[in-house]
């Protein structure tokens, strides 16, 4: 009987700052299910992060310490491919041929680059402005059949399904058009200082977003500072953003469902309740603290995996490209 594949999955983050319990809830931690049942290719988005003024060294250590992040969450080499964006040249290369079925009214309208311009006015450079067309070769590099991310993103995976339906309809089948798999729960995780906006590594309040390697001490205090409101009951409701935003955090992490967190906190005041999501997180993250501690010394164990990994993703990658190049003509 014929073997059926495995659906291919794809997905990638920056390397911009340590990740955050957003990036965790939202991307990673599912990367790490999904391993068991699908075949699995996750990456460090390190020319993504070029787009936005980086120190060089800062985005070297940062690049690697993410890599060792992404082992330490449970995502294993021997189950998944791994490897760093810029040590394989064809993202690069299927971007430039991309941009040139990318439209610049579409790119004009994406939510993420007008907030990144209106935040970086002093550098909105064209790399900013061109980031989802990376972006999308990067999927379409891979023939992936799923790309699981935040809700941030499905932005820029419609943009990528546009443009793959574009370029096929243009210069005949090329790539398969992806779907997007955001998960139902804690695709937003919020803001713990401002509920209604994203959790995110680069708030300048360090008490609005948990970073993965925060001890502790320091998890359960950012959690009892959580901004909520001025009612008492621990439920689930239009307007409670703060709450709301800590119940999904820990009916995510618990497997619990949002009326079991509920009843379970039922009487309670915030305080208890505050205290337990950070406890809760503060144990959920324990084990990756101190996995990253170990992965990250390893630096002949680190460079071995990436190369490793930098020479798969070149094997699959570049017969896409070259069925590309074909396509559009070039020798
Ligand atoms: P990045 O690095 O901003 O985020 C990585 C992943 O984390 C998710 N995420 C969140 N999820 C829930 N709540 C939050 N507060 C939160 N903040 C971030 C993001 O949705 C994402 O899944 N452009 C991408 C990286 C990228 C990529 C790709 C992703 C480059 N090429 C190809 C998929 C496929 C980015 O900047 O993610």
């Amino acid at each position: 009987m014929e073997e059926v594949r495995k659906k291919r999955i794809l997905s990638g983050i920056q390397p911009t700052g340590i990740f955050t319990l957003g990036n965790y809830i939202g991307a990673v931690r599912n990367w790490g299910q999904l391993q068991e049942d699908y075949e699995c290719a996750y990456f460090i988005a390190d020319l993504h992060s070029l787009t936005v003024a980086i120190e060089p060294a800062k985005l070297r250590k940062q690049t690697l310490d993410s890599f060792a992040l992404l082992l330490a969450c449970g995502i294993d080499p021997n189950k998944s491919l791994i490897f760093i964006q810029s040590t394989v040249n064809t993202h690069a290369q299927l971007s430039w041929i991309l941009s040139n079925s990318a439209m610049f009214g579409d790119l004009s309208r994406m939510t993420q680059f007008k907030d990144k311009a209106a935040r970086h006015a002093d550098n909105v450079n064209a790399g900013l402005f061109t980031y989802p067309v990376l972006m999308a070769a990067d999927i379409l590099l891979y023939q992936a059949d799923m790309v699981p991310t935040g809700a941030d993103q499905k932005q820029h995976l419609e943009f990528t399904r546009d443009l793959a339906t574009r370029f096929n309809s243009r210069f005949g089948q090329t790539f398969k058009v992806p779907e997007p798999y955001i998960a139902p729960a804690g695709a937003k995780v919020m803001s713990l200082q401002e509920p209604t906006k994203k959790m995110s590594k680069s708030d300048e309040n360090v008490n609005s977003f948990i970073s993965i390697l925060d001890d502790e001490a320091v998890i359960i205090n950012k959690f009892k500072r959580a901004v909520t409101d001025s009612e008492k009951e621990v439920v689930f409701r239009e307007g409670k953003d703060g709450i709301n935003n800590l119940i999904t955090i820990y009916s995510v992490i618990t497997g619990k469902t949002i009326p079991e967190v509920e009843k379970e906190f039922e009487g309670k005041g915030y305080g208890d309740f505050k205290l337990a999501v950070g406890q809760t997180v503060a144990d959920e993250l324990k084990p990756i603290r101190e996995n990253f501690k170990r992965i990250s010394a390893d630096k002949a164990y680190l460079e071995e995996q990436y190369k490793k990994g930098a020479e798969i993703a070149y094997s699959i990658s570049s017969r896409t490209l070259a069925k590309a190049k074909r396509k559009v003509g070039l020798i």
